[in-house]
């Protein structure tokens, strides 16, 4: 079976029309595969009168080809089966799932819902249809707050986790060890992700969070396009360079690249079992250092007030990036310049995002 599914380059995308599923599919189809995405569209901007989302719908212009789309819920076990039925897929590339922190401590319940037994179907529908390669989308949430750094794959997982987000990727990445125990035909790469952030180089795919956004890049470049007048800095009594928080900012195109090298190593190896791996640049950024590179290259002013620490946040958080190089010939290369200049462009064309429902 290995040899068919090696032969075929039929991958499935679930949640691929979010931040990263999106920008995933380019360089996928770029590399010759065949990619089939699919979504419920909770989180990402419906297209009009039945037409894909728009993400799908800028990717194709993009890759000036087709993109197979289904609406489809992860819940929706037979509806999902029916996808399986239609395509022999080699591998599955797992982004589907909500990812909003502070969401997931109001409700939970909804955040294991649709990550966790979301999973669980998936998982089933791939068993029933023989298809047991994966590329899981987990978090470096799953580290909890750091007991050292860099943070290394050995890394304790799972202990004092403050969300449920964070908890659902963890409950997941521990489903996927006991499938892989049970069943040695299965392979599975586990990425987790520090912190994404930028847009295609084009301009015309990017993260477009609806609300205020969380996360602090798109927040200060809607901050820098004017659509918020200043951005709440969260602290600046922690024991890092400036006493703001220290991430490891990854730019998405260095993200989806670590993807395509993951599919890869899955469909010319004939390993088993589940491997977890840090996607990150090994550097990290404070809040004033992102604000004053972003101030830079947009040359607007980034107004910002100092606010009290926001409840769930480390001081610092960076990776050690070298077993990704080693096992998957994987390094981020773009720079926090590159990952500005990316997100400006992107929120320059588009200023409200690809929906008007901000
Ligand atoms: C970065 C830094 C904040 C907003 C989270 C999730 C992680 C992933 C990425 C889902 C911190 C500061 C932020 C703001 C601020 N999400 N900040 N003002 O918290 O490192 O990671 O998002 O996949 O799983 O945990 O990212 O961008 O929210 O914060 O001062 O308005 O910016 O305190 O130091 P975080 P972030």
């Amino acid at each position: 079976y290995k040899m068919d599914s090696a032969r075929n380059k039929c991958v499935l995308l679930t949640g691929g029309a979010g931040y990263v599923g999106s920008h995933t599919i380019i360089p996928l189809i770029e590399s010759g595969y065949e990619v089939v995405v699919l979504d419920n569209l909770s989180n990402a901007c419906k297209g009009d009168n039945g037409q894909n989302p728009i993400p799908i719908t800028q990717v194709e212009k993009l890759v000036n080809k087709q993109v197979i789309f289904y609406d489809v819920d992860l819940l929706d076990y037979n509806s999902l089966s029916k996808v399986f039925d239609k395509h022999l897929f080699c591998c599955v590339i797992h982004f589907a799932g909500l990812k909003a922190v502070g969401e997931s401590c109001i409700n939970p319940l909804t955040y294991y819902r649709v990550n966790v037994s979301g999973s669980i179907n998936l998982f089933q529908v791939m068993k029933e249809h023989n298809v047991k390669q994966l590329v899981f989308s987990s978090s470096s949430t799953v580290y909890g707050e750091p007991q050292f750094l860099p943070i290394t794959e050995s890394h304790p997982v799972g202990q004092n986790l403050l969300n449920g987000y964070a908890k659902s990727k963890y409950y997941i990445e521990g489903i996927l060890q006991d499938l892989c125990n049970s069943d040695k035909e299965w392979f599975v790469i586990i990425l987790r992700y520090f912190n994404p952030v930028g847009a295609h180089p084009s301009g015309t795919l990017g993260e477009d969070p609806t609300g205020v956004p969380n996360n602090l890049m798109p927040y200060v470049a809607q901050v820098a396009i004017g659509n918020r007048p200043y951005l709440n800095v969260f602290g600046n009594d922690y024991n890092t360079i400036d006493g703001t928080g220290v991430r490891d900012y990854l730019h998405v195109m260095d993200l989806v690249d670590g993807h395509v090298s993951a599919l890869k190593k899955i469909l010319n190896s004939d390993e088993h079992g589940a491997v977890a791996i840090n996607l990150g640049t090994g550097k990290g950024y404070s809040v004033l250092q992102v604000i004053e590179m972003f101030s830079q290259i947009s040359g607007r002013k980034i107004d910002f007030h100092i606010v009290d620490r926001r409840s769930g946040d480390c001081a610092s958080s960076y990776c050690d990036a070298s077993f990704a190089k080693k096992y998957l010939g994987w390094e981020a290369k773009r720079t926090l310049k590159e990952m500005c200049e990316d997100t400006w462009r992107w929120q320059s064309l588009y200023p409200q995002g690809f929906s008007t429902k901000k």
